[in-house]
């Protein structure tokens, strides 16, 4: 649409002209949000843009390769990949408070983003150029939630890219700061992004961290990764991707129930499946997915990943519950 377009070329004119002839790093996430920021900046300002993306281990299957691979392939950006999984998961061994969580990632995020920022900022030096900018793909709910609006409480901390020390001083480019999700969504298809990254559901920073209930480590998240692949690829397979707002699929991984497998008693795990309608993810349904696809998901969930025996539904609308578990 023309508005779309409009604010395509106003933000492209309005990063141009912060940015000039210097240079810019951006996180990418996974996400639709980063993939959007970094696509604008890098049509904004070509190779002065370099890309970081830290892999943290806590990505759904086929997440860190549709960023290496198709983000790369539809932007041409310059893209630094830091695989982290081992620090990440090492941090958090044995943490199951959510917010605790949340730190420790942000923390460890700070940690490794910093070190790849370092080595751009260095290698930018040696060529006599200077790296002043960092792109963030902050939206229009995440500044009133963060409390950056007219005085908003904090509601959950959220994870971007604050925090890094004094010495690497940024200015922060966010072009996507007055924007909601549908139209970050309409920027990305205007800018030719492909679908797949364009109509991603939003995905928190945390990641599958904060859908294991409980503490997190490889095994239980080879668990939630593989149920979550089951419940997405069955959703797409209806045709209602773009039906949903989110599909939080949601471990808890201390609770065990009793089930029956031919003539073996199990002793497993549920997993709690959270498919939402959503605007803006301020308020939220549950989403009235068809009978036959969640029997599906459970049938599949059941028989496919061993130590899950039993699939719940969420029925909760936000408020008051929200739409992750953590
Ligand atoms: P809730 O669970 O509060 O989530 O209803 C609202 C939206 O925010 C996402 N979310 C997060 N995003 N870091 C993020 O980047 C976080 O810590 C975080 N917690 C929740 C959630 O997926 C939903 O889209």
């Amino acid at each position: 649409t023309w508005t779309m377009v409009n604010i395509v070329e106003e933000t492209v004119t309005a990063v141009r002209a912060q940015i000039g002839d210097r240079h810019a790093i951006c996180g990418l996430s996974g996400g639709v949000d980063s993939a959007v920021a970094g696509a604008l900046v890098q049509r904004a300002i070509g190779d002065q843009l370099t890309c970081v993306f830290v892999d943290h281990g806590l990505l759904r299957e086929g997440e860190a390769e549709q960023v290496e691979r198709d983000f790369v392939e539809a932007t041409g950006v310059s893209l630094r990949v830091v695989d982290a999984s081992d620090q990440f998961l090492g941090a958090l061994a044995g943490v199951e408070d959510p917010e605790t969580k949340r730190k420790i990632i942000g923390r460890e995020f700070i940690r490794v983003f910093e070190k790849a920022a370092r080595e751009i900022v260095e290698d930018a030096g040696t060529h006599g150029e200077s790296v002043d900018f960092l792109v963030q793909g902050t939206l229009y709910p995440d500044v009133v939630e963060s409390g950056g609006g007219e005085g908003a409480a904090t509601i959950k901390s959220h994870h971007n890219v604050g925090g890094l020390p004094d010495d690497l001083e940024f200015s922060l480019v966010e072009p996507l700061r007055a924007l909601f999700k549908d139209e970050v969504r309409q920027v990305g298809e205007q800018l030719g992004l492909p679908a797949d990254i364009v109509w991603r559901q939003p995905f928190p920073g945390p990641g599958l961290a904060i859908r294991i209930v409980g503490a997190v480590d490889s095994d239980r998240l080879r668990i939630l990764r593989a149920a979550d692949a089951i419940a997405r690829e069955e959703l797409t397979a209806a045709g209602l991707d773009l039906d949903i707002w989110q599909f939080p699929v949601v471990l808890l991984a201390d609770v065990r129930s009793v089930g029956v497998q031919g003539d073996m008693r199990t002793y497993g795990h549920p997993v709690v499946l959270r498919p939402v309608t959503s605007e803006d993810a301020m308020t939220a349904d549950w989403a009235r997915l068809p009978y036959d696809l969640l029997e599906k998901i459970s049938t599949r969930i059941t028989n496919e990943v061993r130590e899950v025996n039993r699939v719940v539904l969420d029925v909760t609308s936000k408020p008051p519950g929200t739409i992750e578990w953590e």
